[in-house]
């Protein structure tokens, strides 16, 4: 496997961690401001191309050694073999850049055309590692180990994914047509607004999971919507990423609205909440919808935990309202993704809280990356112990051994 020349692993051998403290080829997060240099008037392609043609393998390179590490078995299903040898190849492609002229225009023309096949290529990662996934369990079942290796590995993949897919598209966004200004968003620069005015991305996503909602159960709830701020917050970010968010949390609110009050008409609303601090940006979704026991709120973070059935290839199409279970978990990756977070409070046999911190100043905005090194070596290789709290028994002790006669 040809990975090792971007990470500082030296050899290609599984069970060996990476020598610690050599950092040439970890990944380079990006400020929220460095992407707006690369977009602004001065920005060109042959800067990008540069940056890129090194950043790119090593983030790929740095996740594909964690795939590596991965259960064989696990590694060993189809799904799973598609993704890795599309990462493989999409290395390879963005290599072959390594010597060329940044000078030559074909150079940078090319590179721009290879970005976009690798963004193609990579659309369907998501759905095809969950299908690895449930190949896994259907020939092997589950095991916690296992369950909490895949998880760590899970949030580190895919926040690498995000990653990598953000880099590649800003270069074509601002690269590939002959226009810089996307004419739908004139003031984004790329897929960042610098003006992002939240209010209209929880509308617009209030509005799409309404209409979700509608189909399946013939109504929905309405929406509260309140701000905090002298004006309307706004704040420079992906607004495609926080609708992402809100989507997905609205459209849980809603089936747990839905659900809690099936026969009737008349259903609470839901509410957003919007207030801007200076350091926070808070979004909050709260419903009556009944919420979630404590101890199973950490569940929901889980990939492929849904309480909704698994929609059908039919439905999954028309996009159904819920059953993969990734929406909560894909959502915080893209809070966390610009050191902000997603967390959920419920108070059981009433509704649920949800709410989503972004990073007020766009100088914290600060991409938040994996690294491949020891440590997270660690994760996959060390024996997990035995817990070190208690586990209470079922059944109480029977406490007249204890009596002194
Ligand atoms: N607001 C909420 N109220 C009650 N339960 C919720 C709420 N949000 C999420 N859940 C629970 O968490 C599970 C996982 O949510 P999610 O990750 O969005 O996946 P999905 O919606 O596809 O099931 C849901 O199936 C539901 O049981
Ligand atoms: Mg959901």
């Amino acid at each position: 496997n040809k990975v090792p020349r971007f990470v500082k692993d030296n050899a290609g051998e599984r069970s060996k961690p990476p020598p610690a403290g050599v950092r040439c080829f970890s990944p380079s997060p990006l400020s929220m401001k460095q992407f707006l240099d690369f977009g602004s008037e001065n920005a060109c392609e042959r800067t990008s191309f540069a940056f890129l043609r090194h950043e790119v393998p090593v983030r790929l390179a740095n996740i594909m050694k964690e795939i590596n590490l991965l259960p064989d078995n696990l590694l060993g299903t189809p799904s799973v073999r598609l993704v890795q040898s599309w990462y493989l190849r999409s290395l390879q492609d963005i290599i072959e850049f390594k010597d060329k002229n940044a000078e030559e225009e074909k150079t940078t023309y090319d590179f721009t055309d290879a970005v976009i096949k690798i963004l193609k290529r990579h659309n369907d990662v998501v759905p095809t590692m969950a299908q690895g996934l449930v190949e896994y369990k259907e020939a092997y079942g589950t095991d916690p180990i296992v369950s909490q290796n895949v998880q760590y590995f899970l949030d580190r993949f895919y926040m690498s994914r995000i990653s990598i897919r953000m880099l590649l598209n800003q270069h074509t966004l601002l690269f590939a047509g002959k226009v810089k200004v996307n004419p739908a968003h004139p003031k984004q620069i790329g897929s960042i607004d610098p003006n992002c005015r939240v209010k209209d991305v929880v509308m617009d996503a209030y509005e799409n999971a309404r209409g979700l909602c509608d189909r399946y159960y013939m109504n929905s709830p309405e929406l509260q919507m309140e701000e905090f701020h002298d004006g309307s917050p706004t704040v420079v970010y992906v607004p495609s990423h926080l609708y992402h968010m809100v989507f997905e949390l609205f459209k849980n609110a809603m089936r747990a609205t839905m659900e809690k009050y099936g026969d009737s008409t008349d259903y609470p609303p839901i509410r957003a909440q919007i207030a801007l601090g200076s350091e926070d940006l808070t979004v909050k979704v709260s419903d009556r919808g009944g919420g979630v026991p404590l101890r199973k709120i950490e569940r929901l973070f889980t990939y492929t935990y849904s309480t909704a059935p698994r929609p059908t290839s039919m439905e999954a199409r028309a996009a159904p309202l819920a059953g993969y279970g990734y929406g909560l978990p894909i959502s915080r990756l893209y809070a966390r993704y610009f050191q902000g977070d997603l967390k959920l409070y419920s108070l059981e046999g009433y509704g649920t809280d949800a709410i989503i911190y972004i990073r007020a100043l766009s100088t914290e905005s600060i991409e938040r990356l994996p690294v491949y090194n020891k440590s997270a070596w660690k994760h996959y290789k060390t024996f997990h112990e035995a817990d070190d709290w208690c586990v209470p028994s079922k059944e109480p002790k029977d406490m007249t051994t204890y009596r002194s006669s």
